[in-house]
């Protein structure tokens, strides 16, 4: 009987601990989730509604194509530096127009993953995915190619933006893409947790 107890006690107690630990885990996830979200749409946000005034503006997007040319680069660092120290927050694609947007090898992964669920008609474009690597969280959000994004990436490119393109980008490969398609991701990596 005392041992029938003991046995008891020692079971409640473990699945204590585990309801705990589970618990941890999922607000830990929750709040990384949220926060890397937070910054993702802070530079998404940024570039975007920047991009809509000057495509607004003038309709060629030559005006949108000199200010993403001149200005991504600045904006992306602005931002970062009004993120916390353990933060950063960037822009990649396996096709990639700007040299120092390249993908890591797990950026390759996650695209990659995106990519599969577009072709099997699993994707949800709010699926943010959150990867842990060694102390750092990473959290993804896919940029899904809209009819806005053609005139510079799609397939039917003025000239005009062409020539810009060309002669700012020489190794450019963000070009051929289809609205609906995966264009990159954003993401934000945290070592907070
Ligand atoms: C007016 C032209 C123009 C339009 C419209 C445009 N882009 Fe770009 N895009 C650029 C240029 C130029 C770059 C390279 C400079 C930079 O932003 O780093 C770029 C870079 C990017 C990058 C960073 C990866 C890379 O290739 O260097 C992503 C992601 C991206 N664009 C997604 C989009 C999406 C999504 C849309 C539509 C919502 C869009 N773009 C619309 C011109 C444009």
């Amino acid at each position: 009987m005392k041992l029938n107890i003991l046995l008891l006690t020692t079971l409640l107690s473990t699945t204590l601990i585990l309801a705990i630990d589970t618990n941890t885990t999922t607000s830990r996830e929750m709040s990384v989730k949220q926060e890397g979200v937070k910054y993702i749409k802070l530079l998404g946000g940024t570039l975007k509604s920047e991009l809509q005034t000057y495509m607004k503006a003038d309709k060629t997007g030559l005006s949108a194509m000199g200010f993403c040319t001149a200005k991504a680069d600045e904006i992306t660092k602005e931002v970062n530096k009004k993120l916390p120290a353990y933060a950063s927050v960037r822009r990649t694609a396996l096709k990639t127009r700007n040299e120092n947007n390249l993908p890591d090898a797990l950026d390759i992964k996650v695209i990659n993953d995106y990519k599969a669920s577009i072709a099997a008609n699993t994707f949800m474009p709010t699926d943010i995915k959150v990867v842990q690597e060694g102390t750092t969280t990473r959290v993804y959000k896919p940029l899904v190619t809209q009819n806005v994004c053609l005139k510079c990436h799609g397939t039917n490119i003025s000239k005009e933006i062409q020539g810009e393109i060309t002669a700012n980008y020489p190794k450019d490969k963000a070009v051929g893409f289809k609205e609906g398609s995966l264009r990159g991701i954003i993401v934000s990596e945290i070592k907070k947790y």
